[in-house]
């Protein structure tokens, strides 16, 4: 064990360091819908590497049962009140990369979509958490804290603080994470009280009432004792009113136990040294095989196969966070002056999705929209291109621009949240730099910032130098998986 851990638990009168749960609604590599899932099945793995039990406990998805059934052993089941609702809960157990994964088997929960929307989506975590809450006693592993993170699961700290007077789950310690604040679970009062039972004496602006909705986020905030999130700046950010959506005055309220700890990414999984979803494998000195990824993802997304034209890539969710507004703007302009290629994987909102299908129409040959989410095909868009496009309205921490970096694509951001505490931007006086990055939202900052871009690949020292530093970046876990286990530790 680390000095530092032994000297902090010393403190605290312990020997050993915490055991972990950590309940979310996705988990990478059974189920993934963005960095979250990636988050939750990463940080385990590192945490594992310190000495910490941590387990991971999730639903047992539709897309997780067509891929895993045959690997996940059940443990036991019970069932739960949900208001008039009697429902079954099994857990499963399955070891995957020596971490244990409790899975949540519920068939009317869980049978199809991660996520129904709307008032089913309420439903669905708010059995989640009680379902979580009341497996806990009977896993054989008792945890010291409860790592929850963002709303699905942020219902676990106020029930156990609130429901189980006398119970193991009154005492444990929890944490939120907050992943990303735009997403609240909100709803009526009454629809909580009706699934959970509480009581009404919580529905104050002191604990879970925000403008008018029971907001399960807001109830993490107040009840957890830590909440973190997943940047430095997003930490400070959040306690303002542009960032916060309403949550600035508990975070406010709750600064000295609010924090933040960036990301890291899975640097076995997205190694251009190992890919095997990868045409060609490279590395910072050799980058031969870069130029044949380029060259493969060209050919597949029907673009003209040439090395002297830079390449731009988004992979990303598309909404509003990811910029897209200045991406509408400003991508006409920049496709008929100047001599570049697009491709874009996503899929999210219908006029985002309409405005690419038809500047793919637009710039035949130039540009492509592949609509739609494909892990396989994400890895050869990081590796083939030049350029990596994320000019976020905001962006709790980001994975996709360390992803980038890490196959050599030089990331172009905007300079909030965890995209501004991972770029360095490029200082044409010093040689620093990493990528490029612009500061406020507007269309024109982002047309400079590629243009800038472009300069530099004009220069082929510079490009080789930057490339150089993008690829050196170290994103792994290591270091995020150490402050967490502090965390956990000044926890109990
Ligand atoms: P967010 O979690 O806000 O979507 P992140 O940058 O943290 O953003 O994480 C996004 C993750 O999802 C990355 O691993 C990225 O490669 C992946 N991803 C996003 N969109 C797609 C897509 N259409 N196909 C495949 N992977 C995707
Ligand atoms: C959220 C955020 C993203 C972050 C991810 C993992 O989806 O939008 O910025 O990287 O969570 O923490």
């Amino acid at each position: 064990m680390k000095r530092e851990f032994r000297e902090m638990l010393n403190q605290r009168g312990r020997k050993t360091l915490p055991n972990v749960l950590l309940a979310a609604a996705e988990c990478a590599p059974l189920s993934k819908t963005g960095g979250l899932a990636d988050v939750v099945g990463t940080l385990p793995k590192s945490l594992a590497r310190l000495g910490i039990d941590a387990r991971v406990i999730t639903p047992y998805h539709r897309v997780i049962k067509e891929k895993y059934a045959a690997q996940v052993q059940h443990l036991f089941y019970f069932f739960v009140d949900l208001g008039w609702r009697h429902e079954y809960v099994g857990i499963e157990k399955l070891e995957l990369d020596g971490v244990i994964i409790y899975l949540v088997d519920s068939e009317r929960y869980f049978g199809d979509k991660i996520y129904r929307g709307g008032y089913d989506e309420i439903e669905q975590y708010a059995f989640f958490c009680r379902a979580v809450l009341n497996a806990i006693p009977n896993l054989g592993f008792t945890p010291d804290v409860v790592h929850c993170n963002d709303w699905h699961t942020a219902m676990i700290p106020m029930l156990a603080r609130t429901q189980y007077h006398g119970a193991m789950q009154e005492n444990m310690r929890f944490l939120l994470t907050i992943h990303n604040i735009a997403f609240q679970g909100k709803c009526g009062f009454d629809f909580v009280q009706d699934l959970l039972g509480v009581d009404a004496k919580y529905y104050t602006a002191e604990f879970m009432e925000l403008y008018g909705c029971a907001n399960f986020l807001k109830a993490g905030c107040v009840f957890a004792h830590k909440i973190n999130t997943v940047s430095p700046s997003y930490a400070w950010e959040i306690r303002t009113p542009y960032f916060s959506e309403g949550l600035d005055g508990i975070l406010n309220a709750r600064a000295n136990d609010l924090s933040g700890i960036i990301n890291g990414i899975d640097k076995q999984v997205f190694n251009p040294k190992t890919d095997a979803k990868i045409p060609a494998r490279f590395d910072r000195g050799h980058l031969k095989g870069k130029a044949q990824c380029k060259a493969a993802l060209q050919q597949r997304l029907g673009l003209e196969v040439r090395a002297d034209v830079p390449l731009f890539a988004m992979v990303t969710r598309m909404t509003e966070q990811k910029g897209f507004d200045l991406v509408t703007c400003a991508l006409d302009e920049l496709m008929s002056h100047e001599d570049m290629q697009f491709a874009l994987l996503g899929s999210g909102d219908a006029r985002f999705e309409n405005f690419m299908r038809g500047a793919e129409a637009r710039y035949k040959g130039r540009l492509c929209a592949y609509i739609g989410y494909n892990e396989e095909l994400s890895h050869l868009y990081y590796a083939g291109s030049d350029f990596f496009l994320m000019p976020s309205r905001f962006e709790p921490c980001g994975l996709s621009q360390m992803l980038a970096m890490r196959y050599g694509s030089l990331p172009i951001v905007r300079e909030t949240g965890g995209l501004r505490d991972t770029v360095t931007p490029y200082n044409k006086y010093t040689g620093e730099g990493d990528g490029f990055s612009f500061a406020n939202y507007d269309a024109w900052e982002l047309r400079e910032a590629v243009r800038r871009a472009l300069d530099c690949w004009k220069d082929e020292g510079v490009m080789r130098a930057l490339v150089n530093n993008a690829m050196q970046a170290d994103f792994g876990f290591e270091i995020s998986a150490q402050e967490y286990a502090k965390l956990y530790i000044c926890m109990l």
